[in-house]
């Protein structure tokens, strides 16, 4: 994608020139979005486990191929299969709700178990960018399923989107999910204007998701994470479209904290709610996400802090919260996703092709 008119990914391997293995690795740090556009270097599986955790790196696919090249660095460390596995057993703890983490583990180790150590080196970096290869034409797919959904209800007057959340190349290698059919309907020249959810309390939305489509000169407003539902009463809204961490084999979406909402009254308000999901996001093992899969809690300080510009142009932070005696009385919880049931979902767009929930299972049988 397209950063002041240059093309990144959101990670890529360093390699020496004349050299096939990479010694670090390159990662953009959103963290420090949208305010300042800063490249890190990552040069050791810790400092990969911690950009995870800090959310640095973060959007599901992306923290499946940043584990992915967490494992190749740890083979720069060790390739003995107990050192390995520990790499493995840091990253998968680094964060637990999106599927992709895991899954991405999940396929580095047995290919690289399977080898001499000292073929495990080269194989690890070349997975990893398998992997990353592998999302971006996923995304590519999903783009054109999506493409053609908005087409089909397009009435050549604006179509407005709602999203949630970071869905976009910021959260992926490149083009996205939630986004790709966006960025693919705009580039087709469809008069497309995105309505993005703030997304309290890390404002992935107000922060990333705006950053990035004002990078691709796509029209988009940010709203309160409250004003979804009254703009749906109004008419405001034609589609929404969110990405997912984790969908099960019976098509619950797992996905930021307060896509829930945004399905209720999106049903409520009969406008179809798509999810866009690459398949390394299919947990094929459970059918009931709201069992099933465990919802991340993070830190308080991520509700009780707000971060951003002072009128002075500098970043600072402010606390929200109540402060002196009282304060002890103010309760904090942080529940990072919640889960939205397949009866809300009109269909969720893969690399394969668009299902609704309760065919999702064809994918695999295909
Ligand atoms: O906590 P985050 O910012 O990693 O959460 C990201 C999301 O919830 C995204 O919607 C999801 O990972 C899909 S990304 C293509």
């Amino acid at each position: 994608m397209l950063v002041n008119q240059q093309s990144f990914r959101t990670i890529w391997p360093n390699i020496a020139v004349d050299k096939v293995i990479a010694t670090s690795v390159s990662i953009i740090d959103q963290t420090q979005l949208p305010h300042q556009f800063k490249i890190i270097t990552v040069d050791h599986l810790d400092s990969m486990v911690k950009c995870i955790k800090t959310m640095q790196v973060r959007g599901a696919p992306l923290i499946g191929a940043a584990a992915a090249y967490g494992i190749a660095l740890a083979t720069l460390k060790s390739t003995v299969q107990q050192d390995l596995e520990l790499a493995a057993a840091k990253l998968i703890a680094s964060r637990p709700t999106a599927v992709n983490l895991q899954w991405a583990v999940q396929r580095m180790m047995p290919i690289l178990l399977a080898l001499n150590p000292a073929d495990r080196i080269e194989a690890a970096w070349q997975e990893a960018a398998n992997i990353c290869n592998e999302d971006v034409a996923q995304n590519q797919a999903i783009g054109r399923h999506g493409l053609a959904i908005i087409q089909n209800q397009y009435q050549h007057k604006t179509f407005n989107i709602l999203t949630h959340c970071n869905a976009g190349w910021l959260a992926t290698v490149d083009y996205g999910t939630a986004l790709a059919p966006i960025y693919a309907a705009h580039d087709a020249g469809l008069n497309v204007h995105v309505w993005v959810d703030e997304t309290r309390p890390r404002n992935q939305g107000a922060s990333l998701t705006a950053w990035e489509l004002g990078q691709h000169g796509v029209p988009h407003t940010v709203i309160s994470d409250n004003a979804g539902g009254h703009l749906m009463q109004h008419g405001q809204v034609d589609m929404v479209i969110v990405g997912a961490d984790r969908v099960t084999a019976a098509g619950d979406v797992c996905n930021k904290i307060g896509t829930y909402l945004k399905a209720l009254a999106a049903f409520d308000n009969q406008i179809p709610f798509y999810a866009a999901v690459p398949s390394p996001t299919i947990d094929w093992t459970i059918e009931d996400g709201l069992h099933e899969i465990e919802i991340e809690e993070r830190n308080y300080d991520e509700v009780a802090i707000m971060r951003g510009r002072g009128a002075d142009g500098n970043v600072l932070e402010v606390n929200i919260l109540p402060s002196g005696p009282q304060a002890a009385a103010t309760g904090v919880a942080n529940p990072a996703f919640d889960v939205t049931p397949a009866r809300l979902v009109t269909g969720i767009i893969t690399e394969a092709g668009v299902f609704q929930p309760e065919h999702l299972m064809s994918i695999r049988h295909n």
